[in-house]
C-alpha cells in the first residue's frame, strides 16, 4: 500500500498516517524519504515510539549519526532540553535554538534528518517551527535566484549565539571565536534537484560584499523565508514523531520555562552532501 499522507500547510509539511509497525519495518523508508525532501517536515501522531524504536526506525531512513559530535549521547540518543544536568555540552549551545536555524552550519557535511519525540511537554511555549528555504528560493524571481546562486556566507557561532545571549562575557567571546567559520554558497543545489537558501542564525556576512548590504541582504532573505506561507508551527502532543529535513528547512523552538523539565528525544541522520552552489 502506499504511503498515506496529508499536507499540513500548502508549501511545507505533511502529516503521514502510518502504524508503528509498517514504521519500524522499513517498507515505506524510501517513500518517506522522497516526501522529506518534497515536504520539508514529516509528523505521525500518536506513534508512540521508544527510544530503541525510534532509533530502529531512524536507521531506516539513512546513517545514524553514532556519538561523533559531542552532544549525542548513547547509542546515537540526544536529550534536548535546558537541564544542564541531562546535556551539558548542547545546553551550550542551546540559547541559539531559539533563533531560525539549521544543525550542524559548523560541519562540513550537515546533517541530513533530525527524528524528534517529546518525553516532557512544557505546559507553556516549547512549540517547534519550521520555515522550507526550498520553497522560500524557488517562489524568488529567476534573476533574483540567479543572482544569489553568486554568493558566498560565511557562518560562525559567533553570529548565532551574539543576539541569543546579550549578557555574553569576554570568556564566552573567546570559546565561539575558537570555532571554525565556514562559508558556504548562499543557494545549495541538492542531489535531489531541489535548490534552498542556506539561511541560518550562524549566517553572519556575504562575502566580497559590503557588511551594511550584506546585513539588509541576510535581513530581507530571512524576513522573505519565514512568511507564514512557509512556516509549519508544530504544537507538540506526547506520542509525536517528528522528521526535519535539515538541509532544506530552518527550525526554532519558541520561548518556554527552563524549569518546565521539557525534554524531547532526538536521533539525527548523517548528511549525504556538501552544500554545493548550482552552476549559477
Ligand atoms: C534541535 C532543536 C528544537 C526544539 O533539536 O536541533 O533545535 O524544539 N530543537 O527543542
Ligand atoms: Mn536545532
Amino acid at each position: 500500500m502506499s504511503l498515506e499522507w496529508t499536507p499540513l500547510k500548502p508549501k511545507i509539511g505533511a502529516e503521514l498516517r502510518i502504524d508503528s509497525e509498517a514504521l519500524l519495518d522499513g517498507g515505506h523508508a524510501g517513500e518517506i524519504r522522497n516526501l522529506l525532501v518534497k515536504r520539508g517536515v514529516l509528523i505521525v501522531r500518536g506513534a508512540n515510539l521508544t527510544d530503541d524504536q525510534q532509533r530502529a526506525f531512524t536507521r531506516t531512513l539513512g546513517d545514524l549519526r553514532l556519538g561523533e559530535v559531542k552532544q549525542e549521547g548513547e547509542g546515537g540518543l540526544m536529550k534536548v532540553t535546558m537541564d544542564m544536568r541531562e546535556n551539558p555540552q548542547y545546553a551550550e549551545f542551546f540559547p541559539g535554538t531559539f533563533f531560525w536555524h539549521m544543525d550542524g552550519t559548523y560541519e562540513r557535511i550537515p546533517p541530513f534528518a533530525t527524528v524528534l519525540t517529546p518525553r516532557v511537554l512544557s505546559p507553556e511555549g516549547g512549540d517547534t517551527e519550521f520555515a522550507s528555504t526550498y520553497a522560500a528560493f524557488e517562489d524568488l524571481p529567476d534573476d533574483e535566484q540567479k543572482y544569489l546562486e553568486t554568493l558566498q556566507v560565511v557562518h560562525s557561532l559567533h553570529a548565532a549565539m551574539f543576539h541569543a545571549v546579550p549578557d555574553a562575557r569576554l570568556e564566552d567571546y573567546k570559546v565561539w571565536m575558537d570555532y571554525p567559520k565556514p562559508t558556504y554558497p548562499l543557494v545549495w543545489q541538492h542531489k535531489s534537484g531541489r535548490k534552498s537558501l542556506v539561511l541560518s542564525t550562524s549566517a553572519s556576512h556575504v562575502v566580497d560584499m559590503h557588511p551594511a548590504d550584506s546585513r539588509a541582504l541576510l535581513d530581507r532573505l530571512f524576513a522573505h523565508a519565514t512568511q507564514e506561507q512557509y512556516v509549519y508551527h508544530h504544537r507538540w502532543q506526547m506520542g509525536d514523531l517528528l522528521i526535519w529535513d535539515n538541509t532544506g528547512t530552518m527550525h526554532r523552538v519558541r520561548p518556554y520555562d527552563p524549569a518546565s523539565g521539557r525534554v524531547l528525544h532526538r536521533f539525527t541522520l548523517n548528511g549525504e552532501e556538501p552544500i554545493t552552489a548550482g552552476a549559477a
